[in-house]
């Protein structure tokens, strides 16, 4: 069933759980998804890129995943991931997507509340119940290539500032925030090095959820922690490609040799997928 993304978060924060997050560029790897979420029990989010939101096939895919998060068994949210254009938020919001991470964190201060404030003015405008993410603070790395970023690279990209989060929370008026806690996006240079601290700062000064992206390569011993900083939702989106490609490459002669066996091949990806969603399923939930 699809479901708001906030109730999903707040329901799992109340029993000391998180919500993974997956980016799907492809309709295999949500299927599985998806599936590992039904084995589990569990609620699960899909994460849209916006470079690929931005493409017809794109948009189509979003309206796939719609249609698969509403016949799902399990409570399941399509979310379209950093976006600050307007045109691919408007796009993704008509396809199907029923969440948006309004990103301005690169933006000055100012610029970043006044473009969370717009996108939200101009989806209740268009009688669109949208659930909006907003960021305060850099994260390092590419979201969709995964170059290695450090803690050096994290601190240069800016930690979430915890003396503005109260005033940013009020005047944006998102409903979800991510912060910038030393995590990256792509692969860690060397052991992450997180900054609950500065988490734990933050998660006193606001009581909406927070959102830790660049879980790739944090060990789950860390992870476990987050929920209890109230961190209800956690984007993956490194190992799960890693996952999937390693497979492809290891995989792909043997089903070009049985007969040029797609479905046999689609089958692997499958498992390879759906295992590392259990995997992530079963480390954010109590
Ligand atoms: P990783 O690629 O580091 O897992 O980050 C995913 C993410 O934060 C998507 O928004």
């Amino acid at each position: 069933m699809r479901t708001r993304l906030d109730t999903l978060v707040v329901s799992a924060l109340q029993q000391g759980s998180a919500v993974p997050a997956f980016t799907c560029y492809d309709f295999t790897t949500a299927l599985a998804v998806v599936g590992a979420a039904e084995q589990a029990g569990r609620g699960a989010i899909l994460l849209v890129a916006p470079k690929t939101a931005a493409t017809p096939n794109g948009l189509r895919l979003i309206a796939a995943l719609r249609g698969l998060a509403d016949g799902a068994s399990v409570p399941i949210a399509v979310q379209l991931d950093h976006a600050a254009q307007w045109q691919v938020i408007a796009d993704a919001v008509s396809a199907g997507a029923d969440s948006v991470l309004v990103d301005g964190s690169s933006l000055p201060y100012e610029d970043n509340i006044a473009l969370v404030r717009g996108v939200r003015a101009a989806l209740e405008a268009q009688g669109a119940d949208v659930v909006i993410e907003a960021e305060l603070g850099g994260l390092a790395g590419d979201e969709d290539r995964a170059f290695g970023a450090d803690a050096a690279g994290a601190d240069a990209a800016g930690l979430t500032d915890p003396a503005q989060v109260e005033d940013f929370v009020a005047r944006a008026g998102a409903q979800l925030l991510a912060v910038a806690v030393g995590n990256v996006h792509g692969k860690y240079k060397g052991e992450p090095r997180l900054r609950w601290d500065v988490l734990q700062d933050i998660a006193v000064r606001t009581h909406i959820p927070l959102v830790l992206h660049g879980a790739s390569g944090i060990p789950a011993a860390e992870l476990v922690k987050a929920a209890a900083m109230n961190v209800g939702k956690v984007n993956f989106n490194t190992e799960l490609r890693t996952g999937v490609l390693a497979l492809l490459e290891q995989r792909l002669a043997a089903h070009r040799a049985d007969g040029e066996n797609l479905q046999g091949l689609l089958a692997e990806w499958d498992r390879e997928a759906r295992s590392f969603a259990a995997a992530a399923l079963g480390t954010l939930s109590r």
